[in-house]
């Protein structure tokens, strides 16, 4: 099985205990990166009436919950969500979560939507996961409208050891395969997360790709002591 075929059946694997998994090993401070993320993002795009945000890579749906809540908040009309992932299992979860959202199986470098149709494009932790990054990159700037933002959430490698990187990795490399672990049954998977972040970009070299695929970064910032990364960058 090939690379990204292999990720993706692996996320089928462990979907019926994503969210769960999730909630316990971020103790829900992801909660905090993702409000952060759409509040920043609404504020830079500054209109009041959208036709599509569209999650790439959107699991079971988290971050659709997050773009509609945010703009019921702001008073922002949006016409359409669409989350976009290649699991099947996780997509699965993500339509039995009553979302106000549609779903749609598709890979972040081949999206099933038209030329400059997004005002926004969101991929919450799952750029990590997809292997022909750079072409996922250009298809982004394709479906974005003039002017549209790409928000990226990651866990970046970090670019020097020091106390919190190390307490980082701790976490990361022993709590969270073995929790993770015992409540997926699924230890393979969770020790895949640290690896995929050890052979990840650094905030630099990921700002420095988006320069590269048509993007000006409007802001890369570290949150929580650098443990999730904010990106968002404008279509030029
Ligand atoms: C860690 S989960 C993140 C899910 C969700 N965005 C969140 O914030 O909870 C990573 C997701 O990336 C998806 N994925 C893996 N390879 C992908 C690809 N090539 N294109 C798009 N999504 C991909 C997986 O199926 C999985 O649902």
């Amino acid at each position: 099985m090939d690379k990204q075929k292999k990720i993706v059946s692996m996320f089928d694997e462990i979907a019926k205990t994503y969210d769960l998994a999730n909630r316990v090993l971020s103790f829900g401070i992801d909660k905090s990166w993702r409000r952060k993320a759409c509040e920043k993002c609404f504020d830079y795009y500054g209109k009041k009436s959208l036709d599509l945000i569209a999650d790439v890579a959107t699991g079971t749906g988290d971050m659709c919950i997050y773009w509609d809540k945010i703009a019921k908040e702001k008073k922002i009309d949006i016409k359409n969500i669409i989350g976009i992932d290649p699991s099947e299992g996780m997509l699965n979860i993500a339509k039995s979560k009553n979302i106000n959202a549609k779903f749609l199986k598709g890979e972040a470098k081949d999206l099933p939507l038209e030329d400059e149709s997004a005002d926004i494009v969101s991929i919450s932790y799952g750029l990590r996961n997809v292997v022909d990054r750079i072409e996922a990159l250009l298809e982004f700037n394709r479906v974005l409208k003039d002017g549209g933002l790409l928000v990226i959430l990651e866990f970046t490698k970090l670019k020097e050891e020091n106390f919190i990187s190390k307490i980082r990795d701790f976490y990361m490399k022993k709590v969270l395969p073995f929790i993770g672990g015992l409540l997926s049954k699924n230890y393979e998977a969770y020790s895949y997360l640290p690896n995929s972040i050890e052979n990840f970009l650094t905030k630099e070299m990921l700002i420095e790709e988006l320069k590269k695929s048509g993007f000006e970064v409007l802001e890369a910032k570290g949150y929580s002591m650098n443990i999730s990364t904010m990106f968002i960058a404008r279509k030029i």
